[in-house]
């Protein structure tokens, strides 16, 4: 398995109740529950940060095709790795957008997760794009 963390930005900003961010939740959770992705999806602001998880094979479509929506631009990939154990064993797509305490769910979704350096690209990310900070 491998498992990719990149970072993008939105063409158009990003509500929690935006139709558009729904429709791609429910495309995400749809297609990586049959391809056998799990991960992460934190929406600060304009931000995207998207930690997506699986077999290579599969992972490398779903990224090729998260790569080429114009709805979001300047995909960044921070890490690749191959990894043994997923670090969102739950989710076929977790989700949160910023907010008052974005840290702090950030927090808890990210409390079983071993990998300091994960950690800390998450927490960083979710620092950053808190209102509350
Ligand atoms: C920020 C962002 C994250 C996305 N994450 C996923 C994802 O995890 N899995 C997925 O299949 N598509 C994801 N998409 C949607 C894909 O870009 C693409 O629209 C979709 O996979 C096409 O699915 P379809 O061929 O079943 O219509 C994401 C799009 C954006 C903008």
């Amino acid at each position: 398995m491998e498992q990719i963390i990149y970072i993008s930005t939105s063409r158009a900003p990003v509500r929690p109740t935006d139709e558009e961010l729904q429709h791609i939740l429910s495309v995400s959770r749809r297609n990586n529950a049959r391809d056998g992705l799990s991960g992460l999806l934190v929406v600060g602001g304009r931000r995207f940060l998207q930690v997506l998880e699986g077999p290579s094979e599969a992972l490398n479509r779903a990224f090729n095709r998260i790569r080429g929506d114009e709805r979001h631009f300047a995909v960044v990939e921070l890490t690749r790795r191959a990894i043994e154990q997923r670090s969102f064993p739950e989710w076929d797509m977790g989700f949160e957008v910023q907010g008052k305490h974005l840290t702090e769910v950030v927090g808890k979704l990210i409390a079983d997760v071993e990998d300091p350096l994960l950690r800390a690209q998450v927490d960083g990310f979710a620092k950053i794009h808190s209102k509350a900070a």
